[in-house]
């Protein structure tokens, strides 16, 4: 097992394509981390080039602490694993896990038979070996996956989209298979995935990605409390977070329907701008009565009709650029039963409040309440 660490990759293709623009990132050893980000952002690549598949235009990968550009695949000793499992149907599971260390050749029959059964037995398949992989559930044909990519003892497994081709169900039966699986083995992990939620129910960290660039590396509690920037605030989170431009003058943020006070640690944050965009998760939105003098809350006001609420929808971000569309009450289960109890006023807590500068998208008060 091993460290990687990613310095300043950048990767252009010959047809000019941008994939990489500078991505720097660690993950420790014996780490879960997870990359996310829309299709298209580079998160294959990055794991192609850390296999050594894909040669960079400029910078550094690091395995184990050594530098492992110019190493071919088979000497960077990293098992890579694709959104298929293309399990071999003809072979055992003995047969399939075993295939790698066959081909290899450098290890003697009892050796191999060694490690198979020693991987077997890690991963709960003595009871199927013999049987041929068509006839075993998703998960245990997971697992022989897994068991395959695992016998030659690889310092770091990367796994690229490995359940985007499942139904909703076995999907979610695998991910925990998959978290369990890697905390057992304790191996290495880099793991890509663009849906978020997946991303967040398994990594020890998150690497977001954009077009190429890191937008932010934290902890899944941390990517939601404390986005950097809109893209991420946005792309984390189901439901997503609601935005919607505001003003702020001193320590008091105009939304379009009420106004409430900021602590003095965010207010210095805004201090000498006016405009912003403010971001509000859905949940943190309370329907109990919290109010004190202090105008920390602000009431949402009761008559919201039903759908979409003037004032709470479509800023085609007029500020930003890019689209911003996201009605507070159509979202989610959350805010229908919210309509269900239309007669009871909901807050704002200020505190929940992030306010974001609508020129670059940067999150001001990513770190204070
Ligand atoms: N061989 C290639 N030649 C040119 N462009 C490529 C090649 N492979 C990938 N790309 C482009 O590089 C970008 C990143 O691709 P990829 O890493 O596969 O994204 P992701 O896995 O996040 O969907 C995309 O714009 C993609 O079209
Ligand atoms: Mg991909």
């Amino acid at each position: 097992m091993a460290a990687i660490e990613l310095r300043d990759v950048v990767k252009t293709f010959p047809d000019g394509t941008s994939a990489l623009d500078g991505v720097s990132l660690n993950v420790a050893d014996g780490e879960f981390m997870v990359l996310v980000g829309p299709s298209g952002c580079g998160k294959s690549t990055i794991l192609r080039v850390v296999a050594g598949l894909e040669e960079m235009t400029s910078g550094e990968v690091l395995i184990g602490g050594k530098v492992a550009n110019g190493l071919p695949p088979n000497e960077r000793n990293v098992a890579m694993a694709f959104q298929t499992y293309s399990l071999y149907p003809q072979l055992t599971v003995y047969e399939n896990i075993a295939f790698p260390l066959r081909v290899s050749k450098s290890f003697s029959k009892r050796e191999i038979d060694q490690i198979v059964r020693d991987a077997s037995r890690t991963l709960g398949l003595d009871d199927v070996l013999q049987t041929k992989p068509g006839v075993l559930s998703g998960g245990q044909r997971q697992r022989v996956a897994m068991g395959r990519a695992m016998v030659r003892d690889p310092q770091a497994l990367l796994l690229d989209e490995p359940l985007s081709n499942l139904d909703a169900r076995l999907r979610q039966e695998l991910r925990a298979e998959i978290a369990w699986l890697q905390r057992c083995l304790g191996t290495t992990t880099l793991y890509v995935t663009h849906d978020q939620t997946e991303a967040m129910a398994l990594g020890d960290r998150v690497v977001v990605l954009e077009q190429g660039r890191v937008q932010q590396i934290a902890t899944p509690r941390d990517l939601y409390r404390h986005p950097a920037n809109l893209f991420v605030a946005d792309f984390i989170g189901s439901p997503p977070m609601e935005f919607l431009p505001v003003t702020v003058t001193g320590d008091v943020v105009e939304l379009s329907f009420a106004w409430v006070r900021i602590s003095p640690q965010k207010a210095a944050r805004v201090h000498g701008r006016e405009q912003f965009i403010a971001g509000l998760r859905p949940e943190r939105v309370r329907l109990e009565d919290l109010v004190g003098t202090d105008h920390q809350y602000a009431r949402i006001p009761r008559d919201v009709p039903p759908g979409v609420p003037d004032y709470l929808i479509r800023y085609e971000k007029e500020l930003v650029g890019g689209e911003i569309n996201t009605p507070l009450n159509s979202r989610s289960d959350y805010n229908r039963r919210f309509l269900e109890r239309d007669q009871e006023d909901r807050y704002v807590n200020s505190r929940s409040l992030q306010l974001f500068d609508p020129a670059t998208g940067e999150n001001l008060t990513r770190d204070v309440d």
